[in-house]
């Protein structure tokens, strides 16, 4: 089963993309995961990438896209996998179907979680992330078990860089200028199906697995 988890910031990607890794046995790609370990390890490509995310911009295509193609030739993307915020821009998904195409492989959907904008702002405002695993947490929608740890690894949880009201909002214009176009990329190739992301996690997360038992 080869997704793609397309949604605005805090729309749900991370939240869902690891349930259905559990279940599945699949890998989750995200790019924004791997940037962050690679901006934590200083190593050249985390350095520049760093200024366009603190700003909520969007790292240029031809880094994301060579992060991405590089890791679909794992071994353990042979089963599957579940790209979380890949692709962001009409170029990438150009990438991405060239590359699939190489690789013998088919996208089977592509799942458009869609929440409105004050419920992302106040999900982005009160999300935890992992500092080893980087799970998301929520103060109120879904807290971890102890306040400031991780239930998965124990890791403290921190508030990312680009939390903050004045990025989350910059990020939410650059979704909607640079990756909304990926909405009628895929409806007109029969791969989207839209997902009501404004229903609690377990419930949104039903919604995706009865959608997948129809392919
Ligand atoms: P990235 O890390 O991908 O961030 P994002 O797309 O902005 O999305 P988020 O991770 O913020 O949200 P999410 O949808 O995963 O929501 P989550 O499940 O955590 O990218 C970060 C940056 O990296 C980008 O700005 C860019 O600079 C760069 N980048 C990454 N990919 C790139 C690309 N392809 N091209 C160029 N640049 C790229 O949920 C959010 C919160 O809500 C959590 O607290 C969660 O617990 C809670 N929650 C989840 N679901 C629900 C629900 N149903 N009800 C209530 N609360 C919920
Ligand atoms: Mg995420
Ligand atoms: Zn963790």
């Amino acid at each position: 089963m080869n997704l793609i988890l397309l949604g605005p910031p805090g729309a749900g990607k991370g939240t869902q993309a690891i349930m259905l890794t559990d279940r599945f046995g699949i890998p989750q790609i995200s790019t924004g995961e791997i940037l962050r370990s690679a901006v934590k390890e200083e190593t050249p490509m985390g350095v520049k990438a760093k200024s366009f995310m603190d700003a909520g911009a969007l790292v240029p295509d031809a880094v994301v896209i060579g992060i991405v193609l590089e890791r679909l030739q794992k071994a353990d993307c042979k089963p599957g996998f579940i790209l979380d915020g890949f692709p962001r821009t009409v170029a990438q998904a150009d990438a991405l179907k060239d590359n699939l195409r190489d690789l013998e492989k088919d996208l089977t959907a592509v799942l458009a979680l869609e929440v409105d904008n004050d419920a992302l702002v106040e999900r982005l405002t009160g999300r935890r992330t992992c500092r080893q695993c980087g799970r998301g947490y929520h103060l109120k929608f879904d807290p971890p078990r102890t306040a400031g740890q991780c239930d998965v690894c124990g890791g403290e949880l921190y508030q990312r860089d680009d939390d903050r009201e004045e990025t989350i909002r910059k990020r939410m214009e650059v979704y909607d200028s640079q990756t909304t176009p990926l909405v009628d990329y895929y409806q007109q190739q029969g791969l989207l199906t839209r997902i009501n992301g404004m229903q609690e996690i377990s419930v949104v997360q039903e919604k995706i697995l009865a959608t997948l038992r129809t392919f």
